[in-house]
């Protein structure tokens, strides 16, 4: 029953996928047969950088050693029938009993890690088809990081170990497949990270039962109660979106609070779909972090756009609200992420309004609630808001080491397919322009204007969507954002007061005609480090890249 709805997944792209990547499957265990992949590579790969990880190292002492499983599993979602998903499971072997939280649902367990311990993850695949796990946001080796070069099969080991080098924060970790990330992580291969660090500890910030993880994703179920993927040309292009918005695996969930102070970790665990968070009544959103940890000092925004992979912290004190009453996270309107190319497509929801339109359902910048909070007990006090929070490392454009020269990340459209500097993704591959030295600072200029259209006229900036644009490896600054092209300004309009410019990133939402310019240390790790759209269903229709960092 569960291979039913497997291969249902499959066959909704194209048949000749499949045996593509049979073909490329055979090839690469070919070469790990003879302990090397040599054959596949690029000359500058070093051979013992793609030896799959199945062994402990001897010398490395884990402070935290820990089992993951990926399987099939049923799970009670909606009422009624169970859902058939992928689920993480997790067992602590070694370190503190709060290093592994599991939690109700689909989701994989939290892992809670300090910084500087060492960790060590054995990874188990008990799935019906390859995959291999990212942990998204964590500056760990090559090797650590989840390459697609490195899937394992069903049955099969791979064995990860880590030096927890981020500060404090709130990152994730997921499955980062060939071709099939998007399907695995929608089944449900995804789990939230949280780091932990001296300077955090010193804050006194909410902890515990005040501390509560956001995971919010979309998601369409059939009659039956099962997951339901469309990927028609529709969702290819634009991306997959749900009917359903689930907040850590539950539908219309609301969560007891106290009169208190509370800090919500959100992550934006969807495949495609883009929120603009407010709260209903108004209240602004307090920021404490972002994708690369907790900011100077907090801010306030009337909105944030929360693309998928991005994560946001917020402080949210219920102090004097009244017992009974509620507030609800909404995701409100905007405009201007989608293609414009069947012009005035604004609210259509009928009919053949435009790409943005899709088979009833949520459309992208429909408001809409995500959770509320029901206030349930009066506490008599709270921890107040620290007008400081962390000192957070400093980067200026001196410290680059190509102020002129920036590294282009140009995002284009081509034959359909949206791709990278013209290219699409290749295993190993990675050209002169995504050769990074090891232990510098790069400049890279991330545009969304379609340049490469440029032949077409208007036709490029109608073809225009926002992309997630993700890089692997360390966090990065935000040096700049800019519209190069005003005929967006009006649905720019819309989300750019929601745009986190402080704090370390690893993912900034690319807007149609924007130009981004971004601070991103290369150090310590030697290798190739991927760097995608995180739209899910961009990412395996190829928009990926490599860096090789040597
Ligand atoms: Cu969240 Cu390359 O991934
Ligand atoms: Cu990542
Ligand atoms: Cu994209």
């Amino acid at each position: 029953m569960h291979i039913l709805r497997l291969s249902k997944f499959n066959s909704t792209s194209s048949d000749s996928h499949m045996t593509h990547y049979d073909h490329k499957r055979r090839q690469f265990l070919q070469h790990t047969a003879l302990g090397i992949v040599t054959a596949a590579l690029p000359g500058f790969v070093l051979a013992e950088d793609v030896q799959i990880k199945s062994r402990p190292s001897i010398t490395f002492k884990p402070d935290v050693e820990v089992e993951f499983i990926s399987r099939v599993a049923e799970i009670p979602i909606m009422s009624g029938a169970n859902t058939s998903v992928f689920k993480y499971y997790g067992k602590l072997l070694k370190g503190p009993k709060t290093s592994l939280k599991a939690i109700p649902g689909y989701l994989g367990p939290i892992l809670n890690l300090v910084h500087g311990q060492k960790v060590r993850i054995w990874f188990y695949n008990q799935l019906p088809e390859p995959s291999i796990i990212h942990w998204h946001g964590m500056h760990v080796p090559q090797k650590m990081d989840g390459h697609p070069m490195y899937e394992i099969d069903q049955g099969e080991r791979y064995v990860y170990e880590f030096e927890v080098k981020n500060p404090a924060g709130t990152n994730w970790y997921h499955s980062h497949t060939h071709e099939m990330t998007a399907t695995q992580i929608y089944s449900g291969l995804a789990g939230l990270i949280t780091v932990t660090d001296e300077q955090e500890q010193k804050l006194d910030l909410p902890s515990g039962e005040f501390d509560i993880p956001i995971i919010i994703q979309d998601r369409r179920f059939t009659v039956g109660n099962q997951l339901q993927y469309i990927h028609r040309m529709r969702e290819r292009m634009m991306g997959f979106l749900g009917d359903t918005i689930l907040v850590n695996g539950k539908a219309n969930s609301t969560i007891p609070v106290k009169t208190r102070a509370y800090r919500l970790r959100i992550l934006n665990g969807s495949n495609s779909r883009i929120y603009k968070l407010g709260w209903k009544d108004g209240t602004l959103l307090t920021v404490i972090g972002t994708d690369g940890g907790l900011l100077e000092k907090p801010e306030t925004y009337p909105y944030i756009m929360l693309a998928p992979a991005e994560r946001v912290e917020l402080w949210i004190d219920f102090s004097g609200r009244e017992l009974g009453s509620s507030l609800e996270l909404r995701s409100l309107e905007y405009q201007g992420v989608m293609p414009q190319m069947h012009g005035g497509m604004r609210h259509s929801r009928g009919g053949m309004g435009g790409m943005g339109m899709m088979m009833g359902g949520l459309y992208q910048g429909e408001t809409f609630p995500i959770i509320k909070f029901h206030i349930t007990k009066k506490v008599s006090d709270s921890p107040t808001l620290p007008k400081t929070l962390v000192k957070m490392r400093s980067l200026t454009e001196q410290d680059v080491s190509n102020p002129d020269q920036p590294i282009p990340i140009n995002i284009s459209m081509q034959h359909m397919s949206p791709q990278l500097n013209g290219r699409s993704f290749e295993m190993y591959d990675a050209t002169n322009a995504e050769k990074v030295p090891i232990n510098t600072i790069q400049k890279i200029r991330i545009s969304n204007d379609n340049k490469l259209m440029g032949g077409m006229g208007g036709m490029g900036m109608m073809m225009s969507m926002a992309h997630p644009i993700h890089l692997h490896g360390q966090q990065f600054k935000i040096l700049s954002r800019t519209l190069k092209i005003q005929d967006t300004s009006d649905s720019y309009a819309t989300v750019k007061d929601g745009f986190i410019t402080s704090g370390w990133k690893d993912t900034v939402l690319v807007m149609p005609g924007e130009e981004i310019e971004i601070l991103k240390p290369f150090e310590n790790y030697k290798g190739l480090f991927l760097y995608h759209c995180h739209n899910l269903e961009h990412e395996d229709m190829g928009m990926m890249r490599n860096f090789y960092v040597s």
